[in-house]
């Protein structure tokens, strides 16, 4: 049997579900991706960066992001072979092992570009629509948080390592809240006028620029929930794993999993991720606050 059968049988034989050493392995894969990008992204980081818009003029896309994307393309095929990917900056396969490993390369853009620190790299591997294994790896920050699905999760700082556990946070108006802004001036009007109808509601609102780190902080109990209307699936794929890894709850703003659905390219509802002290609190915040500024 070649290694690429090894790897499509192994998926083959879990079709309830990617356990055991497999999923340490993608746990371990997912690790080394992430943490070779953010080597890749501080070591190489040129004076003068190349900046295109994207999407809008402020969703700037550098040389940075597409070359670690590549690398993280590269990286992932010489060990899975026979998975699919999906990366922010646009490269797509599609898998025959049933696995497909989801990519942010630099979470965190515009941090990166002003030379701020909150950017990470967030590598996640999902089955069935499922997180089975994921890290999000701040190089500025000495962070690397990671999970797999079942087995906790797992923060590596300062030469130490220790668990993760969300706060043990009950009331929303004593909560550190976490968001994020999208990048269509139509969009960001919407969060804003959001924003403040929730500030007075809650302890205080942080707003760092990178999802996936908003998401690991929850995870860690540094913010007792983060929502967020209009992210893609690289920007919480990892962070969602860890914070429910952590003993919190990720959901849609309707109250769904957020690994019920396919997983796209396509923007997202809002998403609410919080300590399971404040979860359903933050979401009716968030929900009645949604309504109100219809
Ligand atoms: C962005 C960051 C930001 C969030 C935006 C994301 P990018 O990701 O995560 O915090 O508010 O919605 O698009 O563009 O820097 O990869």
């Amino acid at each position: 049997m070649t290694d690429r059968d090894s790897h499509a049988g192994d998926v083959g034989d879990h079709r309830r579900g990617i356990e055991g050493s497999l999923a340490r392995e993608l746990g371990d894969i997912s690790v080394e991706v992430a943490e070779g990008l953010g080597r890749f992204l501080t070591e190489n980081r040129p004076a003068e960066l190349e900046q295109h818009a994207k999407s809008t003029p402020t969703d700037i896309v550098t040389q940075m992001d597409s070359l670690a994307e590549s690398l993280a393309r590269e990286m992932i095929a010489r060990r899975r072979p026979d998975d699919g990917f999906l990366g922010e900056e646009g490269s797509r396969s599609s898998s025959a092992s049933g696995l497909v490993w989801i990519v942010d390369p630099i979470d965190g853009t515009t941090n990166y570009i002003y030379g701020l620190p909150m950017w990470a790299v967030s590598v996640a591997v999902v089955h069935e629509g499922k997180a089975i294994a994921g890290c999000v790896h701040s190089p500025e920050l000495d962070m690397t948080a990671s999970a797999v699905r079942g087995g906790g999760a797992v923060v590596r700082s300062r030469g130490g390592s220790a668990p993760l556990s969300t706060s043990a946070c009950q009331d929303i108006g004593k909560a550190l809240i976490g968001t994020g802004f999208g990048y269509s001036p139509d969009r960001r009007t919407s969060q804003g006028q959001l924003v403040a109808e929730l500030v007075p509601l809650v302890r205080d609102i942080r707003r760092a620029g990178a999802a996936s780190l908003d998401l690991c902080w929850v995870g860690a109990g540094l913010l007792d929930g983060y929502y967020e209307e209009g992210l893609h699936v690289w920007d919480f794929a990892a962070g969602a794993l860890i914070v429910e890894e952590a003993g919190g709850t990720v959901t849609t703003l309707d109250d769904e999993s957020v690994w019920s659905a396919e997983m796209s390219s396509d923007e997202w509802g809002t998403i609410i991720a919080a300590a399971p002290g404040v979860h359903a609190q933050l979401r009716a915040l968030v929900g009645n606050a949604a309504t109100r500024t219809a």
